[in-house]
């Protein structure tokens, strides 16, 4: 399957990899051309545009930001739209609002193109060994004919409905992950600032039966100083607005969210965006190495 990829990043990168290790055969387009050199050097070839990229695969692959590069990236100018052939098949796997995936839907329906919104769990280490988890929108049969290329990425694939059922999905999902976050922040800041040794602390969270690997991985990084990005803090904002601007859509009151959006915010407008999303408990309390 020729196949395209747009958007080499943290995530992207890893995840064209694997493609190609599968042996799927790539055309890469990313915005910043150096942050496509691995991939390159992996075996991939450049193409100047989305639009090149999408005349040269049957399935084009998406990892982008957000809902505005996604747009500008696929319908913007020399965007994928221009050189997608009737009959092929845009995979979107960014996290996105589920909105935004039901419109891009039918805008790729009237030019014969079908939508595969297949956004992921799983950062930067399960991106590299093919080891993603992906909940996925589409229709049935759309979903079949670029199952093989989802297998090489992720360890599984979850069918949710039409395109903008995965976006929900990955949006409701992300809200349990930045709510644990949040919490562990706030968790270590409290026991923390009544005396409590945080790596004590984390022993605890460990064993006890509402225990979890976040809780084990994120900790170890927050107390050894280590917030260099795997999911960049700005991600982890967008995605609990994302969570907010759907609560209010479908009238759900996301109280939790109200809490810990601010959390995220603060951190982001303290200078702490483009660290690991890790970085939101020192929006919490100060003294975090
Ligand atoms: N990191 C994680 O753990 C993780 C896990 C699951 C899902 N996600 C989601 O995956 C997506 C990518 O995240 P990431 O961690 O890979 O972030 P990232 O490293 O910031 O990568 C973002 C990518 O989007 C591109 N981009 C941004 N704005 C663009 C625009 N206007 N036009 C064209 N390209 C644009 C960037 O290009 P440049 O290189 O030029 O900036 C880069 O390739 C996000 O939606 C994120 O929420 C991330």
């Amino acid at each position: 399957m020729r196949t395209g990829f747009v958007g080499t990043g943290l995530m992207g990168a890893p995840m064209a990899r694997t493609l190609l290790r599968d042996g799927f055969p790539l055309t890469v387009w990313n915005r910043t051309e150096k942050r496509a050199s691995e991939v390159l050097s992996a075996g991939a070839k450049w193409a100047w545009s989305p639009s090149e990229v999408a005349g040269a695969s049957e399935v084009v692959v998406t990892m982008v930001s957000d809902d505005a590069a996604v747009e500008e990236t696929v319908l913007g100018p020399g965007g994928l739209v221009e050189g997608m052939a009737e009959g092929s098949v845009l995979v979107e796997m960014s996290t996105t609002s589920p909105a935004a995936m039901e419109s891009l839907a039918s805008r790729l329906r009237e030019r014969g193109v079908a939508l595969v919104d297949a956004p992921v769990f799983g950062s930067t280490e399960p991106a590299a060994s093919g080891d993603l988890w992906t909940v996925v929108g589409a229709e049935a049969a759309d979903l079949e004919r670029v199952r093989p290329l989802l297998a090489s990425m992720c360890q599984s694939v979850f069918h949710m409905g039409p395109p903008g059922a995965g976006s929900l999905m990955k949006v409701s999902g992300n809200l349990v992950v930045t709510g644990m976050l949040a919490l562990l922040g706030e968790s270590l800041s409290l026991g923390r600032a009544g005396g409590l040794d945080p790596r004590g602390m984390l022993a605890v969270l460990h064993e006890i039966d509402f225990s979890s690997p976040l809780y084990d991985g994120k900790g170890a990084q927050i107390l050894d100083g280590d917030f260099r990005p795997r999911f960049p803090l700005k991600h982890a904002l967008k995605d609990v607005r994302l969570a907010d601007a759907v609560g209010q859509q479908l009238k759900v009151p996301l109280r939790g969210v109200e809490g810990f959006q601010h959390d995220f915010a603060a951190a982001v407008e303290a200078g702490h965006g483009e660290e690991d999303c890790a970085a939101v408990i020192k929006a919490v309390a100060e003294g975090w190495p």
